[in-house]
């Protein structure tokens, strides 16, 4: 088969981790007789110094006519000072919102062989763990009314979180199937002890429990969650949480597996083109440096060949590739604790070479 992706390198180390799972992808079509054919697009920091603008118009309409994008990271501090809709992040969520994803699958899984890196007692991940978070990701606060204006106490700035029950619904029955295909259970994560949004939330949640009888269905406050997490991740299967609680709830959860730049994210909409990408940002610190860990980067596109091209063998490929890799010791600068460690290109070398 013929695939189209476009690539959104971005900024920071997003060029080279981007470049890395662009290689490895090819490796898997010359394996497994298919064509990948990559179109780059500027994106983030990169496009507001050549374009003016960090979304350009001709980025969405390249996303669009593709079959799935493949994005690197985007901002720096060279752009953090610009007012808050010409920030680099802006097209994050420009990007998201033009390809209607509103669903994030941010997985956080405790690799056997990273053991060691995770900052939890040993006795709490005995067992591992092994969560998807699903995130919604178009609506919320994110999205809602925001101003400035004059107040009670003089300049006030506000922001709103509205949920529709559509928006609830529809996340939330990617949620239920997803909790289906994996151990049943849902932890949905909520404030309805005081949003209202986040009661209708709960309510909608539960309205469509009856059409899943085999996905046992929790509530859990947000700050209970946070807890959870870490004095006992393992609890956790499936979760469903609102925009802004799923940001915050998915570092909290990546943080735990010792090794953000592991991490990868899928995010869908209606169709299946998707957007994937790594949940760590842009580096700026080591950009450029052919040190960054590519992992995160190589297993979105493992991510995409699975939820946007249905590849489930290729998939796989990648993935126990990563993991040959990993157990075999080899390690990136960010998980060899001041050891030896392989570059960049390197490590990419040898998740290819296992594929
Ligand atoms: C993420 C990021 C973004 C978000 C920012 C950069 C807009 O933190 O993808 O988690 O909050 O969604
Ligand atoms: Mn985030």
């Amino acid at each position: 088969m013929n695939y189209n992706i476009a690539l959104l390198k971005g900024d920071g180390i997003g060029p080279e981790i981007v470049d890395s799972a662009v290689r490895v992808l090819e490796k898997i079509g010359e394996k497994y007789g298919h064509v990948f054919n990559f179109t780059p697009y500027l994106i983030g920091g990169i496009a507001i110094d050549s374009c003016g603008e960090p979304l350009p118009k001709a980025t969405v309409e390249g996303c669009l006519a593709s079959d799935s994008v493949l994005l690197g990271a985007v901002g720096g501090p060279k752009w953090d000072t610009l007012p808050g809709n010409q920030r680099p992040e802006k097209a994050l969520l420009g990007i998201r919102s033009a390809m209607g994803l509103f669903t994030n699958l941010r997985p956080a899984k405790l690799y056997p062989a990273l053991k060691g890196d995770c900052p939890l007692r040993e006795d709490i991940v005995a067992n591992g763990f092994d969560i998807m978070i699903v995130r919604e990701l178009t609506g919320g606060i994110y999205f809602g009314e925001r101003g400035m204006r004059q107040g009670k106490y003089g300049e006030e700035a506000y922001d709103t979180e509205c949920y529709s029950r559509m928006e609830i619904e529809r996340i939330a029955k990617v949620a239920y199937e997803t909790a289906q295909k994996r151990n049943g259970k849902l932890t949905s994560i909520d404030k309805a002890n005081v949003l209202e949004s986040s009661r209708l939330w709960r309510k909608v949640v539960h309205e469509l429990e009856a059409s899943y009888p085999n996905v046992e269905c929790v509530d859990m406050l947000v700050d209970n969650a946070a807890m959870q997490l870490v004095r006992n991740p393992a609890q956790f299967d499936v979760i469903v949480t609102s925009n802004m609680f799923g940001d915050i709830l998915s570092d909290e959860a990546s943080q735990i597996t010792g090794s953000i730049g592991m991490l990868p994210s899928a995010s869908l909409g209606d169709n299946t083109r998707g957007l994937y990408e790594p949940i760590h940002g842009s580096a700026p610190d080591i950009a450029g440096m052919n040190i960054a860990n590519p992992i995160a980067t190589i297993l979105s596109g493992a991510m995409m060949l699975l939820y946007s091209f249905n590849l489930k063998e290729e998939s796989e490929a990648i993935v126990n590739a990563v993991d040959k890799v990993l157990e075999a010791g080899f390690r990136t600068k960010d998980l060899a604790h001041g050891g030896e460690y392989l570059t960049t290109t390197e490590i990419t070398d040898k998740i290819i070479e296992n594929i």
